[in-house]
């Protein structure tokens, strides 16, 4: 099994590097310039000779496109572990943590609160095609996108706030993720936002309500857990009393990437 990470992973690398190996396979892990796919090779035959060597190939990269043109000329399932847009593995996660949980998926709401970032459009795909009825609260400037198109069978509901009390109001799971992502560490965001250390304050600001807490919990339903998909920083996105205390589920979160990839990958291989 190919592994190809182009971006810093914990969580992911170890779940799939772990589960490939429980499944008696052998995972190939390859990291930024060790590649010749880092030297201008195209992803055309980066995809022809992966099929030739191993049985599937993941990726995490920025773009999307170069993960859909190596999928589009690979002869084997080709598998998303994180991309600018998507974030769809991490979700399989979320959702499996969720019904262990709960005992089911369909008719709850998942709350997601924070920037509307690539888990959280992953959540609105999979939450809806699961049946639940996913409610993502944003700052303005931060929403996801409201056409986002749902998958064809989804039966839950999609609905955008910006007040993280109304998205929170009767939810099963709130769930948020880091204020500043991936490649946005300098601040700087698409549509104008202000770059470097100012721009990543006026992030801060805007997404301070946004912050799980107790009092945001307890406006969720009684029996409410809270999800993160990690990395975290505590007393930013979500309190440290809420990251380690009694209603959170986020380390049998990280735990269960491990479980729900390798029955991804056994359906994938099955197929
Ligand atoms: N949640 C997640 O994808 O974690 P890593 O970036 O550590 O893989």
């Amino acid at each position: 099994m190919a592994l190809i990470f182009e971006k810093p992973s914990t969580r992911t690398r170890l779940s799939f590097e772990m589960g490939v190996y429980e499944l008696g396979g052998h995972p190939v892990v390859l990291r930024p310039g060790e590649m010749q796919l880092s030297r201008g090779e195209s992803a055309r035959d980066t995809a022809l000779v992966l099929s030739r060597q191993v049985a599937a190939v993941g990726m995490r990269t920025g773009p999307d496109s170069l993960l859909a043109e190596l999928a589009e000329h690979a002869q084997i399932p080709v598998f998303n572990m994180l991309t600018a847009l998507h974030h769809p593995c991490q979700a399989l996660a979320d959702l499996m943590t969720v019904r262990e949980a709960f005992g089911t998926l369909t008719g709850l709401r998942l709350a997601y609160v924070g920037d509307g970032t690539n888990v959280a459009r992953s959540l609105g795909i999979l939450g809806t095609l699961a049946g639940m009825d996913v409610a993502i609260a944003s700052p303005p400037g931060y929403s996801l996108e409201d056409d986002l198109s749902l998958p064809p069978g989804a039966e839950g509901s999609l609905t955008l706030y910006h007040d993280p009390r109304e998205a929170a109001s009767g939810a099963h799971a709130l769930y948020t993720d880091v204020w500043v992502s991936m490649g946005d560490e300098a601040g700087a965001k698409a549509g104008g936002e202000a770059g470097g250390e100012a721009g990543a304050q006026e992030r801060r600001a805007a997404l301070a309500p946004y912050r799980i807490d107790d009092a945001l919990l307890d406006a969720a339903a009684p029996d409410a857990i809270a999800l993160h998909c990690l990395p975290a920083h505590p007393g930013e996105e979500i309190t440290a009393e809420v990251l380690y205390g009694p209603r959170q589920r986020i380390w049998d979160q990280a735990e269960n990437r491990r479980h729900v990839q390798k029955a991804l990958l056994e359906f994938l291989l099955a197929a």
